[in-house]
């Protein structure tokens, strides 16, 4: 994982699968190589295999189980996403919550295998304790602010600096701020605030022009580091 760090969940929208997902993965490599920035995809289960073979970028999975290996139908494990392609995947994402001890199994095992992780909290007062448990990054999203297009940086700017404070107790994990990214200004001041980057799905998801929009998300980080 490289800062800026600008991960794109896929959720499942309509242009998040098949043909229309895979035009979108293609479309944010293509900026990812124009700007020479590392961003990351978080696509569907079903799609893994199939974007991780069309493109060059991380692809993650959007959730995982901590389930052993065995008799666990439906079960997304760590070893299913990595053998499908996946770098990494998020865990406990506001719309896809799991247990604390389920997220610490598939953290472990995520680990033995060499996958990035991202634990989601959907407040400031969860960043130091899933720090803990030592994921590659922990990203903090006001769940209320999730699709609206009113970002967190302009917001509750608050919650990215009481985020900040508390990723530094422990060393070693990435931030990341998310919901309601909109525009490469909410990226700049996310990232001024102090965070290593964002996570944003809807303004790109449902953009006319999501290349534009990622074009514009990737000069506002490259102008927050730039002025670190
Ligand atoms: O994982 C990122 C996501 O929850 C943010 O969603 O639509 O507010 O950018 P959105």
């Amino acid at each position: 994982m490289k800062v800026p760090i600008i991960l794109v969940n896929f959720k499942v929208y309509e242009t998040s699968y098949g043909r229309r997902g895979l035009e979108m993965a293609k479309i944010v490599e293509k900026v990812a190589l124009e700007t020479s920035t590392e961003i990351i995809i978080a696509v569907p289960a079903t799609m893994i295999t199939r974007v991780a073979e069309s493109v060059t970028i991380p692809v993650y999975a959007q959730h995982v189980d901590g389930v052993p290996e065995g008799a666990h139908t439906g079960a997304v494990t760590p070893e299913l996403i990595k053998d499908a392609g996946a770098k990494g995947s998020l865990l406990n994402h506001s719309e896809r919550r799991v247990r604390m001890d389920e997220m610490d199994d598939a953290l472990k095992r995520m680990k033995k295998l060499g996958l990035e992780s991202v634990i989601c909290v959907d407040r400031y007062e969860l960043v130091a304790p899933m720090a803990l448990l030592k994921p590659t990054a922990v990203l903090v999203e006001p769940p209320e602010l999730i699709g609206t297009g009113v970002s967190v940086s302009k917001a509750r700017p608050e919650v990215i600096t009481s985020a900040v404070d508390e990723i530094r107790k422990v060393q070693g994990v990435y931030l990341i701020a998310g919901a309601g990214i909109t525009s490469g200004e909410d990226v700049y001041v996310a990232m001024k605030l102090g965070s290593d980057g964002v996570g944003a799905a809807s303004a790109i998801m449902k953009a006319k022009e999501p290349q534009k929009v990622l074009l514009d998300f990737v000069n506002g980080a490259i102008r927050a580091l730039e002025e670190r």
